[in-house]
């Protein structure tokens, strides 16, 4: 969810840029920001062993970007090269399973993303990867993975000359924790991979909140870097030192050329921050989730997840369907200046809806949360969303609200506070050959 500041809409103006109102922006902007970072030769390959000359102080920076990355989440081995989620996930794919291979995953309405479908619905494991898509048995009620079903389903598969090569856990529609521990000894001794694709929650696990797949069992973790971890747009990929040949070879040559080596620096300096802050910050986006949840339900909104509390994650799912529909509370809420996003629910497709008009809104708090809100902000979110969709108050006078609400809270929280400090942080003023950030 972003709240937007401009009081009115209108063609004809230009939204500031992010973070250019700020009294100053702090490090990790400036360095996600694109320009300004280094440039380089192309840097094929893996530090040390790039195919091109001219890669001495990018391969610096990755190694610490890498290195960065597996303090953070605890791995024997990290690829930041990846371009996006996407290419973490394909790249996983590429490394782990064979075309005509059969993956298990959750299926689009169950929470699933493109990325996990089949050929004939376009999906990346499919129509890219070719494989062979099953989708994972879901609790609706519970919102989550059947455990039980997995193992009958892995069974049937495997009886019918199908045994799954890979099981994708993760999603996009993503409320609670995935039985990973419940099911990786399981699946392990069928001899097929867990990959977790934490693309939404990546900064959750960094901060010891939600579950923490590679203690749980997961072979590998991929995702974004521009989630719940609050870097530059990217993936990130996760894992055993025993796997890491085979991934570094799915990534380059296979799935990635020249990385965006202007992101790299972005990626360590939001693992950094993560490491330094991400425990505070995941913590609070949880108690925000749990907070706005409570308050939606209690202003008369269908929250999913009531029985389990709502929600684990930085997300707050609302099932609109007899509040319009999910395409319009979307516009509705956009007029007011809440930008959220709709969202199919598992129940959609049997009830005759599509994803052009699904039935819920998927709310996520983790950019609030940056920005300093706590729990008695969510109250005034929850009010200004009950205002705008049940209330039916006109969308320009919540917007007006929104916007000077919005107005105070225009500062990064749980980042350093100089570009000194980051770098401090790092290391990096201790190698002077990297053109390390002048003294204080
Ligand atoms: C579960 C999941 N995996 C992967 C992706 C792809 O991520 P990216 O936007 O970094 O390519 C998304 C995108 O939202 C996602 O929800």
């Amino acid at each position: 969810m972003v709240l937007q500041e401009h009081p009115a809409h209108s063609l004809g103006e230009r939204a500031e840029p992010r973070g250019a109102r700020g009294p100053r922006q702090r490090p990790g902007q400036q360095v996600r920001g694109v320009g300004g970072a280094p440039t380089a030769p192309p840097p094929q390959g893996w530090p040390g062993e790039r195919l091109y000359a001219g890669c001495k102080y990018i391969d610096q920076i990755e190694l610490i970007a890498v290195d960065l990355a597996k303090r953070l989440f605890r791995a024997e081995f990290a690829d930041v090269r990846p371009i996006a989620g996407v290419t973490a996930n394909l790249s996983v794919y590429t490394a782990f399973t064979e075309p005509g291979d059969v993956m298990l995953s959750l299926s689009i309405p169950n929470g699933g993303h493109i990325t996990y479908g089949p050929k004939r619905v376009g999906g990346t494991a499919g129509s890219v990867r070719g494989l062979d898509v099953e989708y994972l048995p879901f609790d609706v009620n519970a919102m989550n993975v059947d455990v039980d079903g997995t193992k009958r389903k892995v069974e049937r598969l495997a009886s019918e000359g199908r045994k799954p090569r890979m099981v994708v856990f993760g999603g996009s529609l993503f409320l609670f924790p995935h039985p990973v521990r419940e099911l990786a000894d399981y699946l392990k001794s069928m001899e097929i991979t867990v990959a977790y694709d934490g693309a939404h929650v990546m900064g959750l696990i960094a901060g010891g909140e939600f579950q923490d797949p590679l203690r749980e069992g997961a072979d590998v973790l991929m995702g974004s870097t521009h989630k719940t971890l609050p870097g530059p747009q990217g993936g990130v990929i996760l894992s055993w030192e025993r796997y890491s040949d085979r991934i570094k070879r799915a990534v380059f040559p296979s799935n990635v050329s020249n990385h965006h080596l202007h992101h790299v620096a972005g990626k360590a300096i939001v693992f950094a921050e993560m490491l330094a802050f991400g425990r505070d910050y995941a913590s609070q986006i949880v108690r925000n989730a749990r907070r706005l949840a409570e308050e939606l339900a209690a202003r008369g909104f269908k929250v999913l997840g009531e029985p389990m509390g709502y929600t684990r994650s930085h997300q707050v799912v609302l099932d609109v369907t007899r509040n319009g529909g999910g395409l319009a509370v979307e516009k509705r809420l956009e007029e007011s200046n809440i930008i959220v996003n709709r969202n199919l629910l598992p129940y959609d497709p049997k009830e005759g809806r599509s994803y052009r008009d699904p039935g819920g809104i998927r709310i996520g708090v983790q950019e609030v949360t940056r920005l300093g809100m706590a729990e008695g902000e969510m109250v005034e979110i929850a009010e200004f969303i009950y205002r705008a969709v049940l209330k039916g108050e006109p969308p320009e006078r919540v917007a007006a609200d929104v916007a000077e609400f919005r107005k105070g809270f225009n500062r990064v929280k749980y980042a350093f506070d100089s570009a000194i400090d980051a770098y401090e942080y790092i290391g990096l003023r201790r190698q002077p050959e990297l053109g390390a950030a002048p003294g204080p």
